[in-house]
Order: structure tokens, then C-alpha cells, then sequence
């Protein structure tokens, strides 16, 4: 089957164990179901250099590289210059995920803002977007945003939040990125945020292994299934599934510079 349209998924974690006995045929899946990029996501240096790995090998896949909180603790002392190195790469297409994590907690919050904020002023200096984790940490993260990246291209990835929080992330020149959580019946107010926001600032996900949407809710999420996110987003649109398609393409390429 050929699709006339091409879907993205912005966030994945491919590389992890968890996809080691069939990553190939993820990748076919994917593929067969109109995935024709995969962004893969690195959350510490071992993970970001694995992304740069799996981007070397498959063309359709790029890599973004960071440190995200609930790893700052872990992160050695030269991180900066090993995660400069691995930027380099010419498929490598932002630094991330970095943000804030008061869920988990588990780096003190002023180490994670130490390295959040190192973290914003290296893809400024290199002029890479950034890939923003923000969990239970919506105050502190738009204070950071706002203070040490207004305007800098980024991305609100799994964005969870209401509309006012969307807003504000817009307001500093965010996108904002939905995975499976947006397929929930409940997700009441992300649904509005899905209907209210520029659809030129929206972008689909799937955290692959995570948020698998519904109706595979609680299974090992794989890529195909941005198109569940891409057919919700649509649907909530009112707009048929190319032409949402065909934009979230577009924003991608637009923030991630990809060719
Ligand atoms: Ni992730």
C-alpha cells in the first residue's frame, strides 16, 4: 500500500532494549504505515550516542542528543563536551530531551535546572532546536523557557497541559508535540488544546516504548502508531488526515532543518 501522505514521529526511544529482538520489523511497520521519518531521542549520553548510531544506519531515522533531568545526577563531568561532539553529526537535529522532572525527582531540581539551562545555551550556540521533558514542573520550566529561551526554536514533547499552559508555550515560540495521551477519551483538555492551537505549531509523536494510544493503550508503543495520534489530531480538526499529514510534515521540517 503507498500513502499519499507522509506521516513523522518526532519522539522515539527505538534504540532501547526493549525493541532489540524485532527493531527491524518495527521499522517495516512503520514504513507500511506512511512513517517516513522516526526523530529518535537520546535521554543520556549512552542513549544520545545510540541515536546517533541508529541514525547513521537508516535514512529515514535523525537523532537528537541531550541530557534529560532524571539523568543529570548520572551525567559525567565533561557532558558538555561529549554532548558538543556528538551534535556534530550530521544527522543529528537537536538537543534533547532536557527540561524538568518533579515527578520522579530523582536529581535534586537545581542540578536539573543547571543543566537545562547549560543545555538551552548549547543549541543556541550550535542553532539547533531543543526538545523540551517537562513533567509535573509546568511553573518552573516556562520561567526557565521565558528567562533563557524565548524565541529559541523548541519543542513541548508529549505535551500534557491545559490550554492556558499551550498558550504560554506558544507565546515563547514553541511547538507543541502530541503522542498517544491525545487518543484518550478523557484527555478533555488536550483535546482543546489539539482544536485551539496554530496547526503550523503542532507536531505527532509516539515516546515509543511509552504512551501507546488507544486502542493499543498499556502495550509497547511503537512508531506506526503516530498515525492514531495523526488521525485523532485530524479528526479533532475537523481536517482530513492528508492535509493534518502534510502540515505536521512541514513544521518538522521546518524547526528540525531536515532535508
Ligand atoms: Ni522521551
Amino acid at each position: 500500500m503507498s500513502n499519499e501522505f507522509r506521516l513523522i514521529d518526532t519522539h522515539t526511544h527505538v534504540a532501547s532494549a526493549q525493541f532489540d529482538a524485532d527493531r527491524a520489523d518495527i521499522l517495516v511497520r512503520a514504513a507500511e504505515a506512511g512513517v517516513a521519518r522516526i526523530i529518535e531521542i537520546g535521554y543520556n549520553l549512552e542513549t544520545s550516542r545510540a541515536a546517533v548510531a541508529l541514525a547513521e544506519s537508516h535514512p529515514q531515522i535523525y537523532a537528537v542528543v541531550g541530557v534529560q533531568p532524571n539523568h543529570a545526577h548520572e551525567a559525567p563531568e565533561n557532558w558538555n563536551d561529549q554532548l558538543r561532539a556528538l551534535a556534530a553529526h550530521p544527522k543529528v537535529v537537536g538537543i534533547g530531551e532536557i527540561g524538568m522532572d518533579y515527578y520522579w525527582k530523582v536529581a535534586p531540581p537545581d542540578l536539573q535546572e543547571r543543566l537545562f539551562r547549560d543545555q538551552l545555551t548549547l543549541a543556541r550556540e550550535l542553532g539547533m532546536p531543543v526538545v523540551i521533558h517537562c513533567r509535573e514542573a509546568q511553573d518552573d520550566t516556562l520561567r526557565i523557557l521565558d528567562d533563557a529561551a524565548r524565541h529559541q526554536p523548541g519543542v513541548m514533547h508529549s505535551f500534557s497541559g491545559d490550554w492556558a499552559f499551550a498558550q504560554a508555550c506558544l507565546d515563547i515560540g514553541f511547538m507543541l508535540s502530541f503522542s498517544g495521551p491525545l487518543t484518550f477519551s478523557k484527555a478533555t483538555e488536550l483535546h482543546e488544546v489539539a482544536r485551539l492551537a496554530p496547526l503550523e505549531m503542532l507536531l505527532t509523536e509516539t515516546d515509543s516504548p511509552y504512551l501507546s494510544p488507544h486502542p493499543q493503550r498499556g502495550k509497547r508503543n511503537e512508531p506506526a502508531r503516530v498515525r492514531l495520534v495523526a488521525e485523532c489530531l485530524a479528526a479533532l480538526r475537523g481536517l482530513p488526515l492528508d492535509v493534518v499529514a502534510h502540515q505536521v510534515w512541514r513544521n518538522a521540517e521546518r524547526i528540525f532543518h531536515l532535508t
